[in-house]
């Protein structure tokens, strides 16, 4: 393996509305940040973790991470992008052409879905994203919260992660974005700002992102399906 996942780990998760930051929650006496982290390294074609973590986190020495010698720990920023940017600095931008970027909170990620990813990438020389093709019909609001209009739903996604991108593109997409203070939430918004092409890799709508408290349920449900191999 030789790709190089940068995963953002420095949010609060105030959604989660837990004691500790979510991705030190844990499941089956294990963090979550350590189940993605596994998940990633177990993947034949990943050698290298970046995780970006919070300025004061007082959690993250006491995982099995500190001392993993594929695992790089650098210090993320304000908003997730800025984590992001922080990790993808560690990068050596000579033998890094491709980089992904994978969310701390997202520990259900199955390894074929990395595999067509990053096949997808390669093959058309250009980045994408793991999505997921929306299942409810999708309403765009006016300003007084009543419909304007429904929307062509065989045409939506929702964006998950990884995505993967060239490291050099990535790195001056991103910073043209927070230069013009566009809004980014993720990889591939700073790249369409740009006119990049970004291709849209379907992949397993249980790779979900733990956001609010019933989610830990889910994932710990979705990872024990997935151990015994019933996961769609
Ligand atoms: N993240 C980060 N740096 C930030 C904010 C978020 O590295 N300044 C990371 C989170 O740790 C998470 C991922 O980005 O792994 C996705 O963000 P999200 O699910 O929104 O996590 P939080 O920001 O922690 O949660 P919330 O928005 O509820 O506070
Ligand atoms: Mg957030």
């Amino acid at each position: 393996g030789h790709f190089t996942v940068v995963v953002p780990a420095a949010g609060v998760g105030k959604r989660m509305r837990s004691a500790c930051p979510k991705q030190y929650l844990t499941i089956d006496n294990i963090t979550i940040l350590e189940h993605t982290v596994q998940r990633l390294l177990s993947h034949c074609a990943i050698s290298h973790v970046i995780i970006a973590i919070g300025e004061n986190d007082e959690y993250y020495p006491s995982t099995g991470l500190a001392d993993n010698k594929n695992v790089t720990c650098v210090v993320g920023g304000k908003e997730r992008v800025d984590s992001v940017l922080a990790g993808l600095k560690n990068l050596h931008l000579s033998k890094e052409q491709w980089v992904l970027v994978h969310d701390a909170a997202r520990p259900c990620v199955q390894h074929k879905d990395l595999t067509r990813l990053i096949t997808y990438c390669i093959e058309h020389d250009h980045g994408g994203l793991l999505a997921s093709p929306v299942r409810d019909t999708m309403k765009q609001a006016n300003t007084e919260q009543r419909v304007e209009t429904t929307l062509e739903r065989s045409q939506m996604w929702h964006a998950l992660t990884p995505q993967m991108f060239k490291t050099q593109e990535l790195i001056s997409a991103i910073s043209s974005a927070l230069s013009r203070d566009i809004s980014i939430t993720d990889e591939s918004s700073a790249m369409e700002a740009l006119g990049y092409p970004s291709g849209l890799v379907k992949g397993s709508s249980d790779n979900i992102k733990i956001t609010q408290p019933e989610d830990l349920c889910l994932a710990e449900f979705i990872l024990n399906q997935q151990k015994n191999n019933l996961s769609p």
